[in-house]
Parts: structure tokens; sequence; C-alpha cells
């Protein structure tokens, strides 16, 4: 394939290495001219295990050209890739000024080509907010190509999650591809180009390819940053940060897994809030600060409000809502901070007419601090649960599975909301 990269950065540049590794020939485009004539030239501005021995074999074999213009190349060309730079502005947010001049010099040079082999594959690879190439980069094209845009370029987001340092190994054995297209179908042009990389391929739509970058690198930040809060408190503890990470990292069951790690419900029970409070206390007292340890109680208040908003979201006042599952989770009648009670409380104090169903909360065996909790909470309580049998006889407005029990009864005729899986 021919393929012009736009920007010869850290991505750019491994892209273009790569590319050539795999056969390709690259055209590199870059505003700045000094990073221009250097791979031109065949020499890497930057220093990256493999990338300057790429470089210097494409250019002694004619496959690598660069330059500040590019008009004619984008008339033949296969695939085009954006690697432009995404800088932080001073609220947090990125500079999009590089993408969105990118994209109309793209296509203000396609606007000059006859495409006859077709639209041009143009492929995103700068991380950028969610909704970027729906509400940013397709109205450039769509705007200066007017109803030829169709016909002249199609768009492509395509994450890199390349490590600088091992930027040309992590191209070739990536954790994942992910391709974001118009409908979420597989696009030719980018199938060829990873053909023969192993590794799980997800098409989606383009904001959700947009969203995972941004999720898996605030998880990583998420994950240093936890790693070294307890580091932090094990060592003004006298407890010894190498082993007791040892033994964390070394539980692939609960810890490092997927279990626990699924956008849903609030955490609650007897053990997550308590605990998580003490930690943060333990480590106050010995001194030393745990923002994100901190942060996890509100952060759970935070999303309990939500699930509010997200099963009340279109119910008219007054609205009959049934709530399955009360318990903190199905197959226990432990009460003790559950979301599901917080839950039903809001649904209540909102006016609406809630009903519960949970077999494990067989009310005369409630006792102790499970008793006390639900009574302290939902008083009118005995008046809200129903039974099985009830059940058949009752309408509602909407049903919300609260511990997945939905599957186990007869359909309903209301809309059911899964609050522990959100859609
Ligand atoms: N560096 C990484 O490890 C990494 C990893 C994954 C994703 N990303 C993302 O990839 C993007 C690029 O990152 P980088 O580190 O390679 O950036 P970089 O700053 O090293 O390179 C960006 C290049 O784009 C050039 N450029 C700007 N406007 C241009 C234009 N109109 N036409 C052509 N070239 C233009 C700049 O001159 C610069 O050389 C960013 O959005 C970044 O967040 C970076």
């Amino acid at each position: 394939m021919k393929i012009c990269i736009f920007g010869l950065g850290y991505v750019g540049l491994t892209g273009a290495a790569c590319a050539l590794t795999s056969n390709h020939t690259v055209f590199g485009v870059d505003v700045d001219p000094g990073k221009v004539a250097a791979v031109k030239a065949g020499k890497s501005p930057i220093v990256e295990p493999g990338i300057p021995e790429a470089l210097a074999k494409g250019a002694a074999e004619g496959k690598l050209d660069a330059g500040t213009e590019f008009a004619e190349q984008v008339a033949d060309a296969d695939l085009a890739i954006v690697c432009v730079g995404t800088p932080s502005l001073a609220d947090g947010s990125h500079n999009m000024s590089y993408i969105a001049n990118v994209s109309r010099q793209i296509a203000e040079a396609l606007k000059t080509v006859d495409r006859a082999n077709g639209p041009l594959t143009v492929a995103f690879r700068s991380t950028m907010r969610p909704g970027s190439i729906d509400d940013l980069v397709w109205p450039i094209f769509t705007r200066t190509l007017g109803e030829t845009a169709d016909a002249k370029a199609e768009m492509v987001y395509n994450p890199e999650f390349l490590r600088e340092s091992t930027a040309v190994k992590d191209y070739f054995n990536p954790p994942k591809i992910v391709l974001g297209t118009k409908d979420g179908q597989p696009n030719a042009t980018l199938d060829a180009l990873f053909e023969g990389i192993e590794a799980p391929r997800f098409y989606c739509r383009f904001r959700d390819s947009e969203f995972v970058k941004f999720m898996d690198n605030s998880f990583h930040a998420v994950k240093v940053a936890f790693a070294n809060e307890a580091g932090r408190v094990a060592t003004a503890l006298g407890v010894s940060a190498a082993a007791t990470h040892e033994i964390f990292v070394s539980d692939t069951k609960l810890n490092v897994s997927p279990y626990y790690l699924r956008p849903g419900g609030a955490f609650g029970g007897s053990c997550l809030p308590k605990d998580v409070r003490a930690f943060a206390y333990i480590a106050g007292a010995a001194g030393e600060n745990v923002p994100l340890i901190e942060s996890l109680m509100p952060s759970n208040a935070a999303h309990k409000d939500f699930v509010f908003r997200h099963v009340s979201h279109g119910l008219a006042p007054g609205a009959r809502v049934l709530m399955l599952g009360l318990t903190f989770k199905a197959a226990t009648d432990d009460l003790r901070e559950s979301p599901n009670v917080d839950l039903a409380e809001a649904l209540m104090k909102a006016g609406y007419a809630l009903e519960v169903y949970d077999p494990a909360l067989e009310d005369a065996a409630l006792i102790g601090q499970n008793l006390g909790f639900l009574l302290g909470r939902l008083p009118g309580i005995d008046d809200l649960l129903v039974t099985a049998d009830e059940l058949a006889t009752r309408s509602y407005d909407v049903v919300v599975d609260a511990n997945g029990m939905a599957k186990n009864l007869p359909p309903f005729t209301a809309p059911l909301i899964d609050i522990n899986a959100l859609k």
C-alpha cells in the first residue's frame, strides 16, 4: 500500500517505521521542515528503538519520502494516517487545532485530485475526545468537499496503544486493535494494514473507539496511583510495600482481573465501604495523603445518584416502580450498606409508588444490624415487599433489576432496567 502519514512525531514515526517493515511505501508529512528533511534522508528525528534502522532501510530502498506539501500524494494513496498532536489546553481539554488544520488540509488536497481508485481511507490515531470525528473532523471534510465527500474520503478512528521505548514491539504485538467506523463495520484498508498481526480486533462506532483510549490511559493512571498510595501507606506503617504488592498482584481472580470491573451498580455491603473508610483513616493517621482512596466513597455516592437518575429518567410523577432485590447482592440477606436500599429510599422520597420483591428478605428472619439498618432507612418496608404470587397480579411502569434476578422470573410487560449492566 501507499500510505501518507501526517505528523512525524512518536506515533507517526512508529507508524512509518512499522509500515515500511511490512513492505508498504510511506510518504511522511509534517509542518516542521526539520523533521521532514530528516525523514526524507532516512534519519529519525526521535530516539526510539527500531525506528532509525527501519527509516534508513526504507529510504535506501526508495520506499520512504517526506514533504510539507502533499496534494499530489493523496491522489493515489491507499491510506492516510493522522498522528498530529493533541496537547493539553489550560482548562485540561485537548487542543484540537492541529486535528482541525490537518483535516482541512487533507480535504483541500482531495478537492484538487481525482480519486479514481475510490475514497481515501483517513485513519486518525491521535487521542481525541469522543465525538471528534462526528462533530469536528467529518463536518470539515463535508464542508470542504461538499457532495463529493463520500466519494473522496472515508474516516476511521484507530486508537494507538504503543508505549514509548517499546513502540515498534508494541505495534506488532498490540494488546488489541480497535477500529472505529461510521457504522461499526470493518474497514478493508485497515484490515489489510494489520494483516498478520495477532491481536483481538474490535470494530465499533467512532465515538466508542475514541472513548476506549481515555478509559485505557485513565485506568493505567489509576493503577499507578493506587499502587503508589498503597505502597506509601505500607511504608508509613512499617509494612513491606514489595511483599504486599507481590501478594496483591498474584491474585488474578479478584484483583488483577475483570472481576469488580464493570459499569453497573455501586459498591456496597458489609465490607467494602467500611474498610475503604478505615483504610483512608489509617493512612491519614500515619501521615500519608491518599487522594485516590479518599475519592472512592464520594465516587460511589456519585454513582448512586447516577443510578437513581438512570432509573427515574422519563418516569411520570408517582409512577409504579418494582425493584427486584434489596440486599447488596443476590443470594444473601445482608442489607448493610446495600446501594439498593439507597436507591429504594431515593425512589420513595421522589414520590414514586415503590414495591420490592426480594425472596432473600423473609422479614421474620431479619435480625440484628440487618433489621436495624433496614428499618432505619425504609421504615415502611413491610408495606413495600411483595411476594412472587402478588407479582403476577400487579402492573408497573418500570421494573428495576437490582440483583440480577429478573432472568429467573416470568417476563414483565413493563420496561426492565438492569442496573448492573449499563448498555
Ligand atoms: N506518544 C505516545 O506514546 C502516544 C501514544 C498513543 C497515542 N498518542 C497520541 O498520538 C498523537 C500524537 O502524539 P505524538 O507523541 O506522536 O505527538 P508529537 O508532538 O511527537 O508529534 C506530532 C507531530 O504532528 C506535527 N503536526 C502538527 N500539525 C500538523 C499538520 N497540520 N500536518 C502535519 N503534521 C502536523 C507536529 O509538527 C509534530 O511533529 C497525540 O494525540 C497523542 O496523544 C501518543
